[in-house]
């Protein structure tokens, strides 16, 4: 059949659902190709959080018509979040007539069925469609081993003043607690080391299920699965998340010292016009919570600047709530509008300038204190799970249980070994160390 190749943008979500696609295309025949130029089938899987991501997709997919000119029955098919807003189908349509198939955020299970239509009819297929059923036992192609990312629940029911999740991934639903533990159970035999759990607001899984179970829950039955594995979750929505979670998290071992807590702002006024349902005082009295049960919890987080009305003041709430919080590491952003939600209608959008000036700020801050986090591992030894080589600089790289990044030098290949080093830098954001011993 010939060769696939998959270009991915935005979150973990779509990571995960691009190696869905690899495992439909590889049911249908395709192997893994190295670049668009010798792939018959290429599949873009975008993004649409902020306009960035979005550009980027639409200028990459310009850039195939060329190709696609010189190679007429090459497949070209774009999916994801992008796909999924109004108009999005269209605007495709008419833009780049030589993309072959569309599919949407809710229908990757048909994606399969679209690329054999497409090659018997040789017609365009276009599907978006909104449909909250949960599509298990789909065939997927790993790619990010050790770690394997599981789906526990799809869609967002919060809508963030700012955010398009909630518009193009629908309605919460949680994948039943069996079929994750079944999933997790069946990775770990298989050599995983890592399980990271996904969904926009872990917090909320079960909510919606016929059985009485929550997210603690699912953890506990997680952890009671056998072998030496780490467990990751992601993402927490801080009005949700709660004791009951820290609980276990502090009983089982297997659970990694590292929550994911966005804060999004600092100040009271901006956090109710984004609708993110708690005060700046509820924020940190989480944080106290989950220090007070696990005092060496890391907290790493997502913090946004620049949106509508946010004056100097409020920004510097935020950068008060990024100094008492103290996160291991954070994703900062600049507010993008995004077309259908609430903020975009909103008055007193920030200028460019403005934006600019307090991204740099901030930027600046969180990096002093991912300095500061460094240093206190001098001299420590740490445990690392070895996830990637460094070719360049020829170092193996990966992250303690904490989520900080430590790098090794070493004849043997270690991916997916745990690994004891021994700091001896820790003046930069990364660590770096000594092989004390090996898994
Ligand atoms: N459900 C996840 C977040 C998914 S989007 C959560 O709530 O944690 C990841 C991050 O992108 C968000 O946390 C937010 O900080 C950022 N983001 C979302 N919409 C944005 C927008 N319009 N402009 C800039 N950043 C945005
Ligand atoms: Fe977006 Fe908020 Fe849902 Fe996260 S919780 S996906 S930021 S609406
Ligand atoms: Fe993820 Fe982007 Fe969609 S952040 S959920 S891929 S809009």
């Amino acid at each position: 059949m010939g060769k696939y190749f998959i270009i991915t943008y935005g979150c973990q979500m779509n990571e995960h659902e691009s190696e869905k696609i690899a495992g439909t295309f590889e049911a249908l025949g395709y192997e893994r190709g190295e670049s668009v130029e010798d792939a018959d089938i290429v599949a873009f899987n975008t993004c649409c959080v902020r306009e960035n991501a979005e550009r980027h997709a639409y200028g990459n997919i310009g850039a195939l018509k060329p190709i696609k000119k010189a190679r007429p029955n090459m497949i070209i098919a774009v999916g994801g979040c992008m796909t999924q807003q109004p108009g999005a189908a269209e605007k495709l349509r008419s833009t780049f007539p030589f993309v072959d198939i569309v599919f949407g955020t809710q229908n990757l299970s048909e994606l399969g069925e679209m690329v054999k239509r497409r090659i018997e009819t040789n017609k365009r297929v276009v599907d978006i469609v909104e449909n909250n059923a949960i599509a298990e036992g789909q065939p997927a192609v790993r790619n990010s081993f050790p770690n394997a990312w599981v789906n526990v629940m799809y869609g967002c029911n919060n809508f963030c003043t700012y955010c398009i999740v909630p518009y193009v991934r629908g309605r919460e639903r949680s994948r039943s607690c069996d079929n994750i533990v079944e999933e997790v159970r069946q990775l770990v035999g298989e050599g995983y080391k890592e399980i990271t759990l996904l969904g926009q607001n872990v917090n909320s899984y079960g909510k919606d299920l016929p059985e009485k179970v929550d997210f603690a829950d699912l953890l506990q039955e997680v952890c009671k699965i056998d072998g030496k594995f780490r467990l990751r979750f992601i993402s927490n929505h801080p009005k949700d998340f709660n004791e009951k979670v820290v609980k276990v998290m502090a009983e089982n071992p297997k659970i990694c010292k590292c929550v994911h807590l966005p804060v999004q702002a600092g100040s009271d006024r901006i956090l109710k016009l984004m609708n993110r349902q708690y005060t700046a005082e509820q924020y940190i009295e989480k944080l106290d919570m989950l220090h007070k049960i696990i005092p060496d919890c890391a907290v790493t987080s997502d913090i946004m600047i620049g949106f509508p009305t946010e004056t100097e003041e409020d920004f510097q709430d935020t950068l008060k709530v990024v100094e008492r919080a103290n996160y291991i590491s954070a994703f900062t952003f600049v507010y993008s509008r995004r077309s259908g939600t609430v903020a975009d209608r909103m008055e007193g959008h920030i200028s460019d300038e403005v934006k600019k000036d307090r991204i740099v700020r901030l930027v600046d801050l969180q990096n002093r204190i991912n300095r500061e986090q460094s240093k206190k591992y001098e001299g420590k030894t740490i445990e690392i799970l070895c996830e990637d080589y460094d070719e360049k600089r020829d170092l193996y790289l990966g992250r303690d249980e904490y989520g900080k990044m430590g790098y090794c030098k070493s004849d043997e290949n270690l991916l997916g070994k745990f690994v004891n080093i021994k700091i001896n830098d820790c003046s930069g954001i990364s660590l770096f160390g000594d092989i004390v011993s090996i898994e």
